[in-house]
């Protein structure tokens, strides 16, 4: 079995202490920490996204690509998911992204959001798509899908569509419906 990948660092937290976290692939022992993150962080409308509505619609779970942060004791304190699907060309989804609430405002979700980039470049993705608050996901180099290029399953507002190209030309045959991968 391949060891998990692991960064290390230290966050500093804008209330000036400092909290120590580790990044690491996802393994199926992480499952039942993440579902507990993932209830407290989005809470009762977990379920009604429409980002769930593009994982059930046969969107293929990468975990080898999907990370969690760790605090110092080990618990799951954060968690971005990569899924394969499909829009004319394939790409990957990241979603769902969270942090547990006592652990946000840390610098984790933009970093974990960060790691999820680059082991996506690292597989030869074109490009990861997801559903999301522009002004957090900008610094990452997210920038709003153009309208009509790309349709979802479910209702969505087309500013909180974002896409990022991971190599040149990566996006340029993307649009369409967004489905399973092929
Ligand atoms: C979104 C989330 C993952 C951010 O985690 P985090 O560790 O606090 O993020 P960071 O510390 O890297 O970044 C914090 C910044 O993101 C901003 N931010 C957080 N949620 C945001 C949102 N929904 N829309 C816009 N900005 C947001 C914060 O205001 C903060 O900005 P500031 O630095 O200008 O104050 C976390 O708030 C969370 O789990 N939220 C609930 C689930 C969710 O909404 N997930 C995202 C779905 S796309």
């Amino acid at each position: 079995m391949t060891p998990a990948r692991l960064t290390q660092g230290a966050t500093a937290l804008k209330r000036g202490a400092s909290m120590a976290h580790t990044f690491a692939t996802e393994k199926p022992e992480h499952a039942v920490a993440i579902e507990r993150v993932l209830d407290r962080a989005f809470g009762p409308g977990r379920h009604a996204k429409t980002s769930e509505r593009v994982r059930e619609r046969g969107a293929v779970w990468e975990p080898a690509l999907s990370r969690v942060a760790l605090n110092d004791a080990g618990e799951v304190i954060g968690v971005c998911r990569i899924y394969r699907v499909e829009a004319g060309a394939p790409l990957f989804f990241l979603g769902p992204l969270a942090v547990d609430p006592t652990a946000q405002q840390a610098g984790l979700g933009l970093a974990l959001v960060r790691e999820c980039i680059t082991a996506c470049r690292a597989a030869g993705g074109l490009g990861i798509i997801l559903i999301g608050a522009e002004r957090f996901f900008r610094p990452a180099g997210f920038t709003i899908v153009p309208k009509d290029r790309v349709a979802l399953p479910g209702p969505v507002d087309g500013a909180r569509v974002l896409w990022l190209e991971l190599r040149p030309g990566g996006l340029d045959k993307a649009q369409g419906a967004l489905t399973a991968p092929h």
